[in-house]
């Protein structure tokens, strides 16, 4: 089977064709058309920019337990209409994907999707509860091949189970992804940030110090066992302090922020509208400016949505009765492309969305150089295009959507994963 990518402006630079047979890219180049079978797939690229496909670090798929906000599928098509060829599925669902048995579920309802690579995440500790850890050599070992192990949703708040965590994934190049938030700094009822706005809305909020204190120590821990930590959605300029020292010491620790929360601020919740309600919560201006700074400095490694389906049963109720979270997968390009001014360019697009996302999950097939020999996962963007979001065309099951009516800058046209066309013209092949 063979497909030839027409025209393509590679990471937004070079003009070039694309061939690629059985799954791989095999020829890039304007010599590449002559080499291809006759008959062959094409496929217009025409003043697009290619990528290597996206890479998610952090999706809520919601399957087993939760299919009436989404399910493999739905995610996984909401997934390749968003650019992405890879995604990893977040370990909070019912039961729990804290066994290996669990985690090669979600991995082959992934196969049978068929539409990226649906990578388990597995849950540190049993239950999510934060105690005993999960079976964290099994899911490393399974065929599902587990790297990335987060309680997402909640914090690993005991140091010790930290720590015992991070010795452990050390073992088989393993990460922890932590949800940076101590509960103990966060008052009962914790729904937005704590600050001027929750004050004059009388609502219960995290403040940034629950993140940094979490942040700061597990820099530690990491130091101390020679372990690799990844911040899971990074909100607080505090936190990037932390994480930019960390860095500067030679602490293996990375980190990701949310499209939302490089552009959407606390001053959103005066509508009191739960679509803004989300875990980290959205913090002031200084918060998200520092972020895209951190962003564009490489301090940040990595954008990751964090989609958060819920079903409208569970999102729409007044703001402190509101599930927490908000649907990502679709529009994260498009929200980046708008956020980052023009000095970030492509080839920084294609490493914080798909190269170091890749390496950090350990996912070899993935984020690479659109060369010979690898793997034909490729994302077609055009540059120029601007998109009014309507929630009501989302291919999710959910429609907790926070940038409905928003205009984004690019469109993901076509989508690519291993060779097959997953995406054409902006709707699922
Ligand atoms: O807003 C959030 N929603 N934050 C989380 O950490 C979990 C997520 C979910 O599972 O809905």
């Amino acid at each position: 089977m063979s497909l030839l990518i027409k025209g393509a402006a590679l990471f937004g630079t070079e003009t070039s064709d694309l061939l690629v047979v059985d799954g791989r890219i095999a020829a890039v180049g304007s010599d590449a058309a002559s080499q291809a079978p006759a008959g062959v797939e094409t496929l217009d690229a025409d003043g697009l920019v290619a990528l290597p496909g996206l890479v998610d670090l952090h999706t809520h798929l919601r399957q087993p337990g939760r299919e009436d906000a989404e399910t493999v599928l739905t995610g996984s098509q909401a997934a390749a209409v968003g650019g992405y060829t890879a995604v990893l599925a977040m370990a909070n669902t019912t039961p729990v994907t804290d066994t290996a048995e669990a985690a090669l579920r979600v991995w082959e309802l992934g196969r049978e999707a068929g539409l990226v690579d649906v990578q388990p995440v597995g849950a540190v500790t049993k239950g999510l509860a934060g105690e005993e850890l999960a079976e964290l050599g099994l899911m490393a070992r399974s065929a599902a091949r587990v790297r990335v192990f987060s309680d997402d949703g909640k914090c690993v708040h005991d140091a010790r189970v930290m720590r015992r965590a991070l010795e452990y994934v050390k073992a088989f190049g393993g990460v922890v992804s932590q949800h940076s938030q101590d509960p103990a700094l966060a008052g009962p009822g914790a729904c937005c940030h704590e600050g001027e706005v929750s004050g004059r809305l009388g609502l219960a909020g995290w403040p940034g110090i629950a993140e940094e204190v979490i942040v700061a120590r597990d820099v530690m821990l990491a130091k101390h066992t020679g372990s690799r930590v990844h911040v899971a959605h990074v909100s607080s300029a505090g936190s990037i302090d932390v994480i930019r020292w960390a860095k500067a010491q030679g602490i293996d620790v990375t980190c990701e922020v949310t499209p939302h929360h490089l552009v959407l601020t606390t001053d959103l919740l005066v509508g009191y509208d739960p679509v803004y309600k989300v875990n980290p919560p959205l913090r002031p201006t200084e918060d998200v400016l520092a972020l895209r700074e951190a962003l564009a400095d490489g301090t940040i490694d990595a954008v990751a949505t964090d989609h958060a389906p819920h079903a409208r049963h569970d999102k729409e109720h007044a703001f402190v009765d509101a599930a927490f979270g908000m649907l990502g997968l679709e529009t994260a390009l498009g929200v980046v492309r708008t956020a980052m001014d023009d000095d970030f360019d492509w080839n920084d697009i294609a490493r914080v969305m798909s190269r170091t996302p890749a390496r950090i999950a350990g996912l070899d097939d993935h984020g690479g150089q659109l060369a010979p020999g690898e793997a034909a996962h490729v994302t077609l963007v055009d540059p120029t295009a601007r998109v009014t979001v309507d929630r009501a065309a989302s291919v999710s099951l959910s429609r907790n959507n926070p940038w409905h009516g928003h205009e984004l800058t690019s469109r993901v046209v076509h989508t690519v994963f291993g060779g097959k066309v997953t995406v054409r013209d902006g709707a699922l092949a």
